[in-house]
């Protein structure tokens, strides 16, 4: 098959494209490098003719109204203007439907216009992957860790989400809009867990957590546990503890 990766250069669409590749398919990487720039709409339409499966990984969090929803309207209408037109696999996040934080309604709305005409398209929302939960956990400085309220997170292994979009881009074509099962890694965490777990890791003292109120909608919605899925779930991958174990020494920080 001949998909369609956009972000296919990004954390996760690399390895999409890897996991594609390895399954024996055409993976075409779409994103600003390869000409293709969702926010003007040039150069889509280009990017996805012929393709079989789009897997839209493409994000960007500062601009999320511009390349996340307007990026989406060029996309889906590339999109319904072909032939046949492809199977789109969309990667949202859990709690994009429950939490009014900018980029988390960007996402949902894009959802929306992906749902659009009931083209075949499936949504695929994921928890936060390890090295973003990680980065979550570290948030505060020296000694002190900062917790959203009493906030959980089920952080999930970005590898095993590349697989399952893969597989899920590649496999029946559904013959409308669908959701997908949320993907999830096994395991529910507390900042204090995590903070603990990284700080065993990196052969230092645990930090203080410290617990900070919740203000505005957003917040209220990350401490009330919203990034944990509570509908029909799909668990798997490695573990935060495996993936955890599986990196340098101290952990580097940042998002990716
Ligand atoms: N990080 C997480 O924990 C997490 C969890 C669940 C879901 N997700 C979702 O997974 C997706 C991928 O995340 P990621 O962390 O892999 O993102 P990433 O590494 O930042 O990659 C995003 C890609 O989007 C492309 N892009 C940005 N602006 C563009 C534009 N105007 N036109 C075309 N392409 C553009 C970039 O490529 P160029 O620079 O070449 O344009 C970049 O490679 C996102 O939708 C995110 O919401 C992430």
């Amino acid at each position: 098959m001949r998909v369609v990766v956009t972000g296919g250069a990004g954390d996760l669409g690399a390895r999409v494209v890897r996991e594609l590749q390895g399954m024996g398919h055409e993976a075409v990487v779409a994103s600003r490098r390869t000409g293709m720039d969702l926010a003007s709409g040039e150069g889509v339409a280009e990017a996805i003719a012929g393709a079989d499966a789009v897997i839209h990984a493409a994000s960007n969090p500062t601009k999320a109204q511009a390349v996340d929803v307007g990026g989406t309207v060029h996309l889906m209408d590339a999109v319904r203007r072909q032939p046949a037109p492809p199977h789109v696999v969309y990667v949202s996040i859990v709690g994009v439907d429950r939490n009014p934080y900018p980029y988390y309604r960007a996402k949902e709305m894009a959802e929306r216009v992906i749902g659009l005409g009931n083209t075949p398209a499936t949504i695929v929302r994921a928890t936060q992957f390890h090295v973003l939960a990680a980065y979550f956990a570290r948030m505060g400085a020296g000694p002190i860790a900062l917790s959203i309220g009493d906030m959980t997170i089920q952080p999930v292994d970005i590898d095993w989400v590349a697989t399952r979009l893969a597989q899920v881009a590649t496999g029946p074509r559904p013959a409308a809009y669908q959701h997908h099962a949320d993907l999830a890694g096994p395991e529910v965490f507390t900042t204090d867990q995590l903070s603990r777990l990284i700080a065993e890791h990196d052969g230092r003292t645990p930090p203080k957590v410290v617990r900070v109120p919740a203000i505005g909608g957003a917040m209220r919605s990350f401490a009330e546990g919203d990034l944990v899925p509570t509908g029909d779930v799909e668990t798997g991958g490695r573990s935060f503890r495996e993936w955890l174990a599986a990196q340098p020494v101290p952990l580097p920080r940042g998002r990716h």
